[in-house]
């Protein structure tokens, strides 16, 4: 039995990774198919002849009958088709499978996955199937854990009625981002009580939520975000059924009382609420305020000032207030306030930066774009940060030398303010990770003498900066995709080095109302898809690279 399983096991993922073409470059592909099965294997990464294949990265044996009884081949860049024919089939044995992040080309999921009839926990997430989720999915009444999130699948109220009616030992179900939208959130009542983890955000559910899915005994995990079209009309509800450490709702369904009595889940750690459409203040939550770590309150209509409490939260890592209307000044002082991420985008708030803004000593993301506030940008006290974006506000005075040294930089977001910028090498020699820079629309200046390189970058916006020239660091940007010179002051030629950057990657150029002269650039990169010339003083024939831009969309 051993030995017949071990062939299975070398058939399956020798057939397994002939199907589905791993990325090898085709000699070597070639030259494994004359080759027994093991050593073709071998030159998969940690794959070893010597061993017996139980003793395989990712496969696991039944220790008395050595049959397989897990494979996981989570991101093993497996791609192609499975088929119902598979050899996959031929491992019946199999408790575990986990397929996760791998890219099966819109395969739908073959119904013999019904034949798994021992099986516990199947993975199939982030691979790349599509289509409907066969019922005999429903067969697996041993499956504990289910998560075939984030693909492009659909699920059908009759197979739905069929799992939750047959599953009655799960304890995850994560769907995110399956079409649920002809599931009647009703029918999310008689699920499996040993629930712990439900997951369903981004699933297009619609209708009316009734207060008993919220009540599953063992529930600890719900997540229902994105789900935008939920409607309801929750009332208070009897959290003491839950032990909920994590709660995620969207959609129009909150009563300020039900806001108010999510303060006696107290052993809430995350709780995201975005766009519920929620108005009045931001509530005070005494109970669970100071336990959380992860506060989403993002695109709703709360008003009124941030209350102190928010900030005195020691163990928040993440505060999301975006896209509100809340007013008025940050506070000058905070006490333990030690965040990852923070965004307070998109509200009315105003005054100064206070300082305490630069000196989380973990902060990667601050986005405060999109309010009134005034004043310099203070010096970052520690160098975490990865995402900066402080535009459309009305700050003043330069890029603090800070910034210089922030080295995991990847985006920094500044226009739209009233900044004076020098580009120069002091600021972003060291910034190699930086991808996107926006400083459009504040008064930049550009060093051209000094030699430096942002060799990440993808995205130059420098519209409306008052530059008089192209920078030279453009260069060495061999991967730029997109960028925006328009509405300048930038006179002469156009460098003929300018055709060559961003090799094969640049679809986007818009060098709009400027001072251009001379002949029309020549650009070589494959991939134009925009470009902007207009409004320049630009002379001659338009050059025949145009008719080969085969991708090209838009041409001014
Ligand atoms: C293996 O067999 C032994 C002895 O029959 C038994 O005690 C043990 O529980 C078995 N292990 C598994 C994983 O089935
Ligand atoms: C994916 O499927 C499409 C259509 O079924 C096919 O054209 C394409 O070649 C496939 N790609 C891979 C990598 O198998
Ligand atoms: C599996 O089925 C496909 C078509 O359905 C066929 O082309 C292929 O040869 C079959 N493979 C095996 C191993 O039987
Ligand atoms: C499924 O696999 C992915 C990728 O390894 C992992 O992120 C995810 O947590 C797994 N799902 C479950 C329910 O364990
Ligand atoms: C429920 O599971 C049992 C046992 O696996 C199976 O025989 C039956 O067909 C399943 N029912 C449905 C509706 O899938
Ligand atoms: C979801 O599925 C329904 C059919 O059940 C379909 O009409 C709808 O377009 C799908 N939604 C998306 C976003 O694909
Ligand atoms: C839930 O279960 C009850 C009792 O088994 C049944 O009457 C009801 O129709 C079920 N509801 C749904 C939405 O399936
Ligand atoms: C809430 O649930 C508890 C325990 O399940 C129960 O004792 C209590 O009566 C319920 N309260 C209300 C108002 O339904
Ligand atoms: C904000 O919420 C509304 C529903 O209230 C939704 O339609 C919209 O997509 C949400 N926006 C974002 C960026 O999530
Ligand atoms: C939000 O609620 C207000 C009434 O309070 C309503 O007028 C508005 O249409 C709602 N917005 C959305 C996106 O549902
Ligand atoms: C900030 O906003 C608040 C509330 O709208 C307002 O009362 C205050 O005058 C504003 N402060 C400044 C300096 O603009
Ligand atoms: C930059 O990122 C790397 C990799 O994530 C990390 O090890 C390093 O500590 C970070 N540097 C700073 C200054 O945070």
């Amino acid at each position: 039995m051993g030995r017949s399983t071990w062939k299975y096991q070398v058939f399956f993922l020798f057939c397994l990774i002939l199907h589905s073409q791993l990325p090898f470059p085709s000699s070597l592909s070639t030259s494994f198919s004359s080759m027994p099965p093991c050593s073709a294997l071998l030159h998969f990464t940690s794959w070893q002849e010597d061993k017996h294949c139980c003793t395989w990265d990712g496969v696991e044996c039944d220790k008395n009958t050595s049959l397989v009884v897990g494979l996981d081949l989570t991101s093993s860049w497996l791609y192609g088709n499975i088929l119902s024919n598979s050899t996959l089939f031929f491992l019946p044995n199999l408790r575990r499978l986990n397929l996760a992040d791998n890219a099966f080309n819109d395969s739908l999921i073959p119904s013999e996955f019904g034949n798994f009839k021992s099986l516990t926990h199947l993975n199939l997430s982030y691979s790349v199937f599509s289509g409907q989720i066969p019922f005999e999915i429903s067969q697996l009444s041993s499956l504990v854990s289910l998560d075939l999130s984030k693909n492009e699948l659909l699920v059908k109220a009759l197979v739905w009625k069929r799992v939750i009616g047959n599953l009655t030992q799960l304890r995850e179900l994560i769907l995110d981002s399956t079409n649920m939208s002809s599931i009647r959130p009703n029918f999310l009542m008689n699920l499996s009580s040993s629930l712990t983890t439900l997951s369903l955000h981004y699933c297009d559910l619609q209708g009316q939520l009734e207060n008993n899915i919220l009540c599953l005994p063992s529930i600890q995990t719900l997540d229902l975000t994105g789900n935008w079209n939920l409607e309801g009309s929750l009332l208070k509800s009897n959290w003491s059924c839950s032990s909920l450490k994590f709660l995620g709702l969207s959609g129009r369904m909150f009563s300020r009382e039900f806001l108010n009595s999510i303060d006696n889940l107290k052993s809430l750690k995350h709780l995201a609420l975005p766009g519920c459409n929620i108005t009045g203040s931001i509530p005070a939550w005494p109970g669970i305020l100071t336990k959380l770590t992860y506060l989403d309150l993002s695109n709703n209509s709360f008003s009124g000032l941030l209350p102190s409490s928010l900030f005195n939260l020691p163990n928040l890592s993440t505060l999301l207030l975006g896209y509100n209307q809340l007013v008025g000044p940050l506070p000058s002082h905070v006490s333990g306030l030690n965040l990852i991420v923070l965004s307070l985008s998109s509200n009315f708030l105003n005054g100064t930066l206070p300082s305490w803004l630069f000196s989380m000593p973990s902060l990667e993301s601050l986005y405060l774009y999109g309010n009134q506030f005034v004043g310099e940008i203070g010096e970052f006290k520690y160098n975490s940060l990865k995402y900066l974006n402080l535009g459309y506000n009305k700050l003043h005075g330069s890029i603090p030398r800070s910034v210089s040294r922030l080295v995991n930089l990847t985006t920094l977001y500044l226009s739209s303010n009233n900044l004076s910028i020098m580009l120069g090498s002091e600021m972003f020699s060291k910034l190699k990770n930086l991808e996107t820079l926006d400083l459009s629309n504040n008064s930049v200046s550009i060093n051209n003498n000094a030699a430096y390189a942002l060799p990440n970058l993808q995205y130059l916006y420098l519209a409306y900066s008052n530059i008089s020239e192209f920078p030279i660091f453009l260069r060495l940007t061999t991967n730029l995709q997109s960028l925006d010179l328009s509405n300048n002051r930038i006179y002469g030629q156009v460098p003929r080095w300018l055709g060559d950057v961003g090799n094969n990657s640049l679809y986007y150029v818009d060098l709009r109302n400027n001072l251009l002269q001379g002949p029309f650039p020549i650009l070589n990169s494959s991939n134009l898809q925009f470009m902007f010339f207009s409004n320049n003083k630009l002379t001659g024939e338009i050059p025949s690279f145009i008719c080969n831009a085969i991708y090209l969309a838009v041409l001014d």
